[in-house]
Parts: C-alpha cells; structure tokens; sequence
C-alpha cells in the first residue's frame, strides 16, 4: 500500500513510517518541520534501506496538498499533523484550533478532491475527559476535555464522524492513543522534544542524560498505590506498529472505527523513574513537587477492542521502553542536533 503520513517526521510518525517500511509499504511524508527536522527521515531512510518520498509542506496548504496528493496518489492517509502540548495549548489556544482544525479540513478536502478515501487519525485517551471511568472503552462517549488541545482531538473525531455520515465511501479509523514512550530499538530515532520537556518519559531521560538537573514529580498525594499518578505508557514501537494493523484494516471497509491503542496496563511516575534507574544503571534525582493542573490521579485503556478486531496488542514491557528511551537519549544527548 502507498501510505501518506502528514505529520510524519515528529515522534510518532518517524517510527510509522519505519514500521510501514518494514512491513512493505510505501511511504510518503508531508511535514512543515514545526516540531520536527528532515534528520529522522534520513534515519528511517537508513534503518528501512529504502527510501521515503518526502515533502517540506504545511498541510493547511491546499495547492501544496492538493499537488502532492494528485502526483504521488496515496491509498490511505494517516494524520499525525498537530500541535500536541498541552500547557502551550492553555496559553494559544487559537493556535491550537488553527492548526489542528485547519490542517484536518485541509486534509479531508484535498483528499476528497483527489480520491483518497481512507484515513486514520492520531486522536487521544485526552478525549474520554475529566470524569469517565476507568478503564477507558471505546464504547463510552467523549467526554468533557480539561484544554483547548484536548478539544482539538475531540472536535477533529467529530468532524470525520461527519464527514463519513456524508461520503459513504469514506473510511476513518480513529486510535485514541494512550502515553506513547520509548524509541526504536536501534537507538537512532526517538523523541526530540523542544525546550524543556512537558512529558515525562523525556524529562526523566533527560536528567539521565545530564541536560536537566531533576526530575519534579507533580504530586505524591493522590489517590494511588503509591500516591503519584498512574498512566499506560505504551512502546512507540507498538503503537506504530498497531498503526500497519489499522491501516489495512480501514483500507477494506467504510464508515468509522475507533480504537483504543494502550497496554491495558497502568504505571506510576514512581514505578516509571525507578525503571528507568534500572535502565540506565544509576539513580535519578528526583523532589515531589505540587500538582500539576488537569492532571488525572490515573487512566488506563481497555486493550480489548484492537486485540480482537485488528488482532494487535502491546508486546512490549516496561523495561523495554526504559532501555530503548535510554538507547536512544544516551547515543543522541541533544535529539537530533549535532552534540
Ligand atoms: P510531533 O510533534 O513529534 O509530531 C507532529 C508532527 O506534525 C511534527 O513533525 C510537526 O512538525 C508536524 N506538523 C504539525 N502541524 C503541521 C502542519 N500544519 N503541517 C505540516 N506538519 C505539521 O508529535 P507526536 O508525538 O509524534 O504526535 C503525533 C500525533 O499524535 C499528534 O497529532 C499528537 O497530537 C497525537 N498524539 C500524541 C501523543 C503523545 O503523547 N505523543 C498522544 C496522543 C496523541
Ligand atoms: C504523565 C505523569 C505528570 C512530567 C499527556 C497529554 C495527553 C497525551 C499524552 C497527547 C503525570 C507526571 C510529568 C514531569 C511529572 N498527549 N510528570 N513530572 O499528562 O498523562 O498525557 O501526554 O494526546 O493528552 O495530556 O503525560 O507524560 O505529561 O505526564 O511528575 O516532569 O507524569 O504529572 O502524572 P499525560 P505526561
């Protein structure tokens, strides 16, 4: 299958766009770089031994768009195109609606002009909202969103629900995706955040690494085992690879299907540092600090839906995800810059 990724030089897309390689897929990506360089595109290119079928577009461009999707003719799309932090999103929040909203109309339409008819959308755990129950099944509605980003994922899921009820040849797949963390196995491409990480995977590899002091742990009072939140950190590496799964499975039908891509599993920010000490071999500097603001105590999927329709589920644990963000942090200390 021909697959375009818009968005897929960042984190996630990198390691789609290797696993569809892998898999025998052809690759094609659009990507302004807002959040990204060409440098983890060039690795993909390394570790697949194939080329990547790259442009330097913004996707709310449409006669840029429209150009590439009529020259290079895409079976399916994967929308990875976003801005994704979550405190900036509180901050511009209309920079947040421009770009998601308008790169995902921008999208829809150019793709309907030229034929494309399959699409799977990079959506959130974020959307179930503050109050649903855990843990979360695709059955139950989306929910209040506690920020402007996390409405953006919950308004794009609205906006291809529509656009399906009236193009009935159209198929959307929607992954709600869980707390993506970790790097290939190689070591040769992973998360690169900008400035000072908002997560927490990168913050820890980034004490480990000697670029960030200590990790702050927001809040040790919560209603937990251990008193610090819990999330269902997932291996890139299977959410990519849950991304070739659900691929081909919209290419053969029509309407929407949404899918919870997640462990089922959850870890504590404790459990998750002490992992990682594990990992790399020597302790972690860390202090308990205050709260930090819409943080959940704890969330987790219910892996059930992607095993039984798509046939996929997480094989990889804890441990891995330490050892390969590791690997990557250790042999790339400043991401994809020269260090
Ligand atoms: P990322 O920032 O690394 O990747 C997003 C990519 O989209 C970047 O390469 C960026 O340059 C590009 N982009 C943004 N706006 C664009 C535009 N208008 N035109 C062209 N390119 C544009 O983020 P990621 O972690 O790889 O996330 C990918 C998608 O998955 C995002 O939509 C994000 O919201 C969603 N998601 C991420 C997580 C997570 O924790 N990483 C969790 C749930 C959902
Ligand atoms: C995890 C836990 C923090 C940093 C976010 C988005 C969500 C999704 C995934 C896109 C929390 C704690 C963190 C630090 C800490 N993204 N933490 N010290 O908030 O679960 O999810 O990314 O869709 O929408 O909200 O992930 O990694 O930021 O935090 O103690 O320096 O780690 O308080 O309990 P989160 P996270």
């Amino acid at each position: 299958m021909k697959v375009l990724l818009a968005g897929g030089a960042g984190y996630i897309g990198s390691h789609t766009a290797l696993a569809l390689l892998n898999a025998g897929h052809d690759v094609i990506i659009v990507d302004n770089y807002c959040n990204s360089s060409p440098e983890s595109v060039r690795r993909v290119e390394q570790l697949a031994g194939r080329p990547v079928e790259l442009y330097e577009a913004d996707v709310r461009d449409s006669s840029a768009l429209l150009s590439i999707l009529s020259g290079s003719r895409p079976d399916s799309v994967i929308h990875f195109a976003g801005l994704k932090a979550v405190g900036e999103s509180v901050q511009v929040p209309l920079a947040y609606y421009r770009n998601n909203l308008d790169a995902t109309l921008t999208l829809l339409e150019c793709m309907g002009k030229t034929g494309v008819r399959n699409i799977v959308f990079s959506s959130s755990a974020t959307v179930y909202g503050e109050d649903a129950p855990v843990p979360y099944v695709e059955t139950m509605p989306r929910g209040r969103c506690s920020n402007p980003y996390g409405w953006t994922k919950s308004m794009i899921e609205q906006i291809l629900e529509d656009a399906a009820v009236a193009d009935s040849d159209l198929s959307v797949v929607l992954l709600r995706y869980f707390n993506p963390v970790g790097a290939h196995e190689s070591g040769r491409i992973g998360e690169d955040p900008r400035g000072i990480p908002n997560n927490l995977m990168p913050y820890i590899s980034q004490v480990a690494v000697g670029r960030r002091e200590c990790l702050n742990i927001f809040g040790n009072d919560y209603p937990t085992p251990d008193g610090t939140c819990r999330r269902d950190f997932i291996h890139v590496m299977d959410l990519a690879e849950g991304h070739a799964r659900a691929l081909e499975y919209g290419a053969g039908r029509k309407g929407v299907e949404v899918f919870n891509l997640g462990t089922g599993t959850p870890y504590s920010v404790l459990e998750m540092l002490h992992a990682f000490e594990k990992a790399c071999g020597f302790p972690l500097k860390h202090a308990f600090a205050e709260r930090r603001a819409g943080d959940l105590p704890e969330f987790w999927a219910d892996a059930g839906k992607a095993k039984r329709i798509l046939g996929w589920q997480a094989k990889r644990s804890l441990d891995d995800m330490c050892r390969d963000a590791w690997n990557w942090q250790e042999q790339n200390p400043m991401g994809y810059q020269p260090s």
